[in-house]
């Protein structure tokens, strides 16, 4: 599918993006730790979080629909599913599962889309084999399909190289069914819905973190089957930022509502905020999660070092460089390698499709630099990655943009369009 972006306009618009991916997830992986019904409103229905949904009743849950609300069910036990688990283009799907799998008795098969089979399953396989799974994958135990032969596993006092919430999600799930205290220690506070939620659910676990958010974990063993979740998921603010940079990149206003403010996740917001654009953060409750509103007010932009909180704003960095491409003189990001193994090597596909645009750009080994310039129209690689294509749909505003392999945004944004439609002109080719 070839999203062609003809024209954009200065808006002063009202944006209501679909719900968190992250905290969806777990919605749909947590539940299988529970007793009772959980209750769950504003589920995201994208293709990501429906395979993790997917995988939940594959292992046994009963899933139904009922006033708005998504309800789940546990198995009594987890059940040996009778084929292959299909976890589709999502990185947290496959990763949180495999710790939750190779804890739980059983043989499972875990696999994913073209993209999904390139990306490095080691950092979660290896420190779950060093605690006695059976786990094993392609390419020397790397990449998927990836086997388990689910057993009891020992507790751990794992730290972790990379800060990175899929490998602690799972590590965590994992030491939940171990029969001791397992310790975690991560060098940087990663998003930590994992911690919030399992405690909601009454989950012993105890979080240290110091003042450069170096963070150690303490995960005791499940003493009985957890409480339902009760939640109603906030909106995404990853989703929300690229209307953001619309706003931002067009002297425009954009007000997004109702998205978590938890702070390992909305620092790109902060960069915005220190490139010139104007925001406020309206705090309305706070649950399992901070949730508010965000208003933002393009002003002239100037370019800025990214080089520190990277855990924080790492899934909107490809967002971010569209307002590096427009601002005055030169941006820099650092030290954010883990942007070559997401949904695709995003250091290569921004600053190549920059390059289309008539902006000077130049990768780095863990980032990017990139002067601002004045965008010509162009044609766009997304890489099949959903957040490349969405944010050079963005700079479809400034100059016409065609943008292959648009069928990626599905994966986690299927609301995109209609609200690309308030500030935008665009057509959508070859769509079946
Ligand atoms: C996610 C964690 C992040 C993020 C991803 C979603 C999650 O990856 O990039 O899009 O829901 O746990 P890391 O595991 O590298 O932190």
């Amino acid at each position: 599918m070839i999203l062609k972006v003809l024209k954009g306009k200065r808006f002063k618009e009202e944006f209501v993006v679909d719900a968190d991916k992250s905290i969806s997830h777990r919605c749909a992986i947590f539940s299988l730790l529970s007793e009772g019904e959980n209750k769950i409103k504003n589920y995201l229905k994208a293709e990501d979080t429906l395979n993790s949904l997917e995988i939940a009743k594959k292992l046994g849950a009963e899933v139904r629909e009922e006033n708005n609300e998504i309800i789940i069910k546990a198995p009594e036990k987890i059940k040996e599913p009778d084929d292959v688990l299909y976890c589709g283009n999502s990185g947290t799907t496959i990763r949180i599962y495999m710790g939750l799998l190779a804890s739980n008795e059983g043989f499972y098969v875990l696999t994913g889309d073209e993209y999904l089979r390139r990306r490095p399953m080691k950092r979660v396989i290896n420190p779950l084999k060093n605690i006695g799974a059976n786990i094993d994958a392609r390419d020397n135990g790397n990449l998927a399909p990836i086997a388990i032969r689910g057993n009891k596993l020992k507790n751990f006092n794992y730290e972790s190289p990379i800060a990175s919430a899929q490998v602690k999600s799972a590590l965590i799930l994992a030491a939940l069914y171990a029969n001791k205290p397992s310790i975690y220690k991560e060098p940087f506070l990663s998003r930590d819905h994992t911690e919030r939620m399992l405690k909601g659910m009454g989950a012993k676990i105890d979080q240290k973190i110091n003042e450069n958010n170096e963070c150690e974990i303490e995960i005791f063993p499940l003493e009985n089957k957890l409480s339902p979740l009760n939640i109603t998921v906030p909106n995404d603010p990853s989703s929300a930022f690229f209307f953001a940079v619309a706003a931002a990149i067009t002297n425009s206003q954009a007000i997004i509502k109702n998205v978590t403010l938890n702070p390992t996740r909305i620092e790109a917001y902060r960069i915005l905020e220190k490139m010139g654009a104007e925001i406020k953060y309206i705090l309305k409750e706070d649950k399992y999660e901070p949730i508010g509103d965000i208003e933002i007010k393009g002003k002239e932009l100037k370019g800025v070092e990214v080089t520190q909180n990277i855990p924080w704003l790492i899934d909107e960095l490809p967002a971010l460089s569209i307002a590096m491409a427009v601002a005055d003189g030169k941006s820099i990001v650092r030290n954010a390698k883990e942007l070559r193994v997401k949904e695709s090597d995003r250091i290569k596909a921004v600053v190549e499709n920059l390059k289309r645009c008539g902006i000077e750009a130049k990768e780095l080994e863990d980032g990017y630099e990139i002067i601002g310039g004045k965008v010509k129209e162009a044609k766009i690689d997304s890489f099949g990655d959903h957040r490349i294509a969405m944010s050079f749909a963005i700079l479809g505003l400034l100059a016409p943009m065609e943008i292959e392999k648009a069928e990626s945004i599905y994966t986690s944004f299927p609301n995109f369009f209609n609200l690309f439609k308030k500030i935008a002109d665009y057509r959508i080719i070859d769509a079946n």
